[in-house]
């Protein structure tokens, strides 16, 4: 039976799960997933045991950036379906008590949006000021240094009326401009449109890029700058980015979320958790339920690196805010490869106990890894534009691997990105009945977390570790509990053993080991952990 105290809100308690549309499920013979394949697709993610869906963008799109380039903010793209196959997705979603939530893209839309096109064919057009329009420089360039996150300048000029737009990604999503009222009650009335039809709630794209400076100042030179470092970190993000007023316009989408009910928003935010923490708001005025905190993505994987940054997460986070943490997504390269497969298991024990709401990226939960790319296959405008420099995202976009089929369960035909080599080994089909599989282990994570509340809004108490050398140095440990039930959570991060005392925190029973073969054994006094190990343990009264 679950024991779940009253108080805590469904993305507070949940999982959510997220889905690259693209690659999870083709139903239609196209070798590109759609929602009819996702909503065949829903009793395994039931069965998974997540709570929530964030399907990244599936609206008209020329996908210059597979669909995060909007030609229609209040549409489905054929390539995916219909609204009737999205109300259908919602309601089946809804039975099963699965919620549903968007990816919303409000710093840019595509060039081929309507607005755009008004925008761009005369300077006095009704829609002109809804984009960002500057005069050239008085050399006839840019009308300031700043940079595009897919290389080169950030922005395009434009003949037709002798004037420049502003482009933080590819010149063909050009940015909004977000300090016009009208921008703001259309976007406002995007976000309700979607609400009304019943989505639980919207990942929100670059949120920290919606307002830049109303002077549009030079960004200074970033004296840390390397080669292999994206191209527009060459400058600090100074004044196109994290400018005081996005917090108003985050405030204003929060009120149409908080006039529903129970509706959420998650903010893709690339900020330092000193900054990132403002995008709480304040409880007079509250923003983004969750700011992604995306440290696990980005920080080098050892204990002592992760127990800080939990440490600093945990100190800084304000008292109305929910924590939050996230292994992967489209743009990062897959936990697996990163951190091998013996760590991703470890990895995926420490997503499922951190106190915060999980984010996990479809795929993990087999121990997907990033699939090289033939030149010839590329797909990613990144790839394209900057080549060669390690920052496509293909490799971690590639179709789902349900079973040993020809193209992998996921299509009829070729699919759009290539399957993995190992796909007829590696498949939901061949771990979903192999107990010791990296499916088995997430599976058996997420119905822990869901019967135990200490794992999902218990309180979080780190743990000063001791034992031998290994354990001191390569030992993640912490307490969850809730109402005095009390679970010890300690991951190896070493690939040798470990040796723990457990004389300070008490004996206990294991619950789970990401070794998946001792739930049930009692310890005490010491716990040994063998190399890359991370285990669960019921704390006695
Ligand atoms: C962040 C998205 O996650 C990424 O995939 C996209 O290319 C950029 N924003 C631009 O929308």
């Amino acid at each position: 039976m679950t024991k779940q105290p009253a108080g805590h809100l469904w993305w507070q308690r949940g999982v959510i799960y997220q889905i690259y549309p693209r690659s999870f499920q083709d139903s239609n013979g196209d070798g590109v997933g759609d929602l009819r394949g996702i909503r065949s697709r829903l009793d395994y993610l039931v069965d998974l045991g997540i709570d929530a869906i964030w399907l990244s963008p599936i609206f008209p799109s020329p996908m210059a950036d597979f669909g995060y380039d909007v030609a229609d903010y209040c549409d489905i793209h054929p390539l995916f379906g219909t609204l009737a196959d999205f109300d259908a997705l919602v309601a089946d979603a809804h039975r099963r008590n699965l919620k549903v939530i968007l990816d919303f893209v409000p710093n840019h839309t595509s060039d081929q949006h309507p607005w755009f096109i008004e925008s761009r064919s005369s300077r006095d057009n009704p829609k002109r000021d809804w984009y960002i329009w500057r005069d050239p420089a008085p050399d006839g360039g840019p009308p300031n240094n700043w940079l595009s996150y897919f290389g080169g300048s950030a922005w395009e000029y434009d003949a037709t009326t002798g004037q420049y737009y502003l482009h933080l990604f590819l010149k063909e999503q050009p940015d909004l401009n977000w300090r016009n009222p009208q921008v703001q009650a259309a976007m406002l009335d995007v976000m309700r449109f979607w609400l009304d039809r019943g989505v639980d709630g919207f990942r929100v794209d670059v949120m920290w890029l919606m307002i830049k400076d109303a002077q549009f100042r030079d960004n200074p030179p970033n004296p840390a700058w390397k080669p292999g470092m994206m191209p527009h970190m060459r400058i600090l993000e100074a004044w196109s980015a994290d400018q005081p007023e996005v917090h108003q316009i985050v405030a204003m989408m929060r009120r149409v979320l908080d006039s529903y009910d129970e509706r959420m928003m998650v903010g893709e935010i690339y900020l330092p958790y000193d900054r990132l923490m403002h995008y709480y708001g304040t409880p007079e005025s509250p923003e983004a339920h969750l700011p992604f905190n995306f440290a696990l993505v980005l920080l080098p994987w050892d204990a002592h690196t992760i127990a800080q940054t939990i440490a600093a997460y945990e100190a800084l986070l304000p008292p109305h805010g929910w924590p939050n943490w996230v292994l992967g997504n489209h743009d990062q390269p897959r936990i697996a490869s990163r951190v091998g497969e013996a760590q991703a298991r470890v990895a995926a024990m420490l997503l499922l106990t951190l106190r915060g709401t999980p984010t996990m990226y479809y795929g993990d939960e087999i121990g997907m890894r990033n699939v090289p790319i033939p030149p010839d296959r590329v797909q990613d405008p990144f790839e394209k534009n900057v080549p060669g420099e390690g920052h496509g995202r293909d490799p971690q976009r590639t179709p789902m691997q349900w079973d040993a089929s020809e193209y992998a369960g996921f299509s009829k035909v070729q699919p759009w990105l290539p399957l993995a080599d190992d796909y007829r080994q590696r498949n939901v089909a061949a771990q979903r009945n192999a107990p010791h599989s990296m499916l088995s282990l997430y599976r058996r994570l997420l119905t822990l977390r869901r019967s135990e509340p200490a794992l999902s809004i218990g309180s979080y108490q780190a743990i000063a570790v001791e034992g031998d050398d290994t354990a001191r140095q390569s030992v993640l440990a912490f307490v969850r509990e809730v109402n005095g039930c009390r679970f010890l959570v300690a991951l190896n991060f070493a690939s040798h053993p470990a040796r723990l005392s457990l004389t300070t925190i008490g004996e206990g029973t294991i619950a789970l080991s990401t070794h998946l073969d001792r739930g049930g054994s009692t310890v005490q006094g010491d716990l040994e952990l063998r190399a890359d190990e991370g285990v669960i343990i019921a704390l006695a009264p």
